[in-house]
């Protein structure tokens, strides 16, 4: 077998299966599969980034061992087989996202770099002072702060969308907001901090009809949910593949192509480029001319092993699995005394957040990590929503579809133990 043929067929043990096997599947993830304090992983912190299949790995490993090279500039074998796979890696993304086409597939950093370039690109070049950019009050910092600089760099406004008690957002009220100023409407489609789903498609229907483009974070949702940008017909959709089975530092931005051709760059350098001189630059077409120096090659390829990998399984299933498993955790854990779940949405995600009276959520988690369980601790880089629940931290149990009930019993014992100790 070459080393081209290892990286398009990566092994397979659960996937093959119809049904959905989460045994089968926790058997790829070598890293579930350690000793934590003396007690087995449980590894409940997906939110913040997820573990990564065999198939991944190997994809990656032997990209390294085989084809490795810079893309899009040698005539040598080797670079040729590098941009073979980083160009199918971007089929593998536009089909995963049902973009129109591959110029609106822009590989990036992550979501963070994603949102900053369409606030620096799109929004720079066709907002002026006054104008207004909705974000909501659940959104993560990276979706606050590019607007908050922009809104220091140019003077747009930043205006907020109101959450209710659960963490959902007042539709009503976003409604009242959107005026013939709303230029952009900047909003997650999962939250991280509270799992709770927006209603995205209402979301951009709305602020189209009232004239704005729509930026969606959709950092948490694409491992939790299917993803359909036409369908959504979002203007932008930033995701990391770190977060959906595949490395850290890569990321990709869609744009909806008519958008994306009349923006500046973002950044110069290599590849973004047709022609240079002195005299004049012209910028390359789309959508290299959003991707300026040697990409994150190992990345773009892993992201696409990862998408690969969940592809097999299903984002049907996934959901429907998780559902399944949130609703069980849900129970669990409000069944343990003086605990209270923030974020209570209808529509929610396999996340959940909680405090405990009287217990500090860094000695929680300290002590969750000395029984094998990690979790998140702390504002979840949303401190807005910390600010509007009254508190400085929570504790964050978030799940990937290779978590089990075994998992979340662990979970619940150790918080028991945690809290016995603690009082
Ligand atoms: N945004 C990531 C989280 O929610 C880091 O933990």
């Amino acid at each position: 077998m070459n080393a081209s043929a290892s990286i398009q067929d990566p092994i397979s043990s659960a996937l093959n299966k119809k049904s959905f096997d989460v045994e089968a599947i926790r058997k790829d993830f070598p890293a579930l599969h350690q000793q934590v304090s003396g007690h087995p992983l449980v590894y409940l912190d997906n939110g913040a980034s997820t573990q990564k299949p065999q198939q991944v790995i190997d994809a990656v490993n032997n990209f390294y061992k085989h084809d490795y090279s810079n893309v899009h500039r040698g005539i040598h074998t080797l670079s040729q087989r590098a941009t073979d796979h980083f160009e199918a890696a971007r089929e593998t993304v536009k089909r995963f996202i049902n973009a129109n086409s591959l110029a609106e597939v822009i590989f990036t950093s992550g979501t963070t770099n994603g949102i900053n370039l369409v606030a620096q690109s799109y929004a720079r070049s066709n907002l002026k002072a006054g104008d207004e950019v909705l974000v909501s009050a659940i959104e993560h910092h990276s979706n606050i702060v590019p607007w908050q600089i922009l809104a220091e760099q140019i003077g747009i406004i930043v205006k907020v969308i109101p959450i209710n008690e659960h963490g959902e957002i007042l539709m009503d009220e976003y409604r009242a907001l959107l005026s013939d100023k709303s230029k952009v409407v900047a909003v997650t489609q999962l939250s991280n901090a509270l799992g709770t789903i927006t209603p995205i498609k209402e979301i951009i229907d709305a602020a189209h009809a009232a004239g704005a483009v729509v930026m969606v974070d959709g950092a948490q949702a694409v491992a939790h949910t299917p993803v359909d940008v036409q369908a959504l017909d979002c203007d932008f959709y930033a995701f990391s593949g770190h977060k959906l089975f595949g490395p850290t530092g890569i990321g990709v931005l869609y744009g909806k192509q008519v958008l994306l051709e009349a923006m500046p760059p973002y950044q110069g350098g290599g590849d973004m480029i047709k022609v240079v001189s002195f005299s004049g630059t012209e910028y390359n077409e789309l959508p290299y001319k959003f991707e300026a120096g040697t990409p994150n090659i190992a990345g773009v390829i892993g992201l696409a092993a990862g998408i690969d990998y969940i592809e097999r399984i299903g984002l049907d299933a996934i959901a429907e699995y998780e559902q399944d498993l949130l609703d069980y955790t849900t129970e669990q854990m409000s069944a343990i005394e003086g605990l209270r779940i923030i974020g209570t949405a209808q529509h929610k995600a396999s996340i959940v957040s909680f405090l405990i009276d009287g217990i500090h959520a860094s000695d929680l988690g300290t002590l969750l990590d000395h029984q094998g369980v990690a979790v998140r601790v702390g504002h979840h880089c949303a401190m807005p929503v910390m600010e509007f629940f009254g508190v400085s931290a929570t504790t964050r149990a978030s799940m990937a579809f290779y978590n089990n009930r075994a998992d979340i019993d662990t979970l619940v014992k150790a918080t028991r133990k945690a809290v016995e100790m603690l009082r």
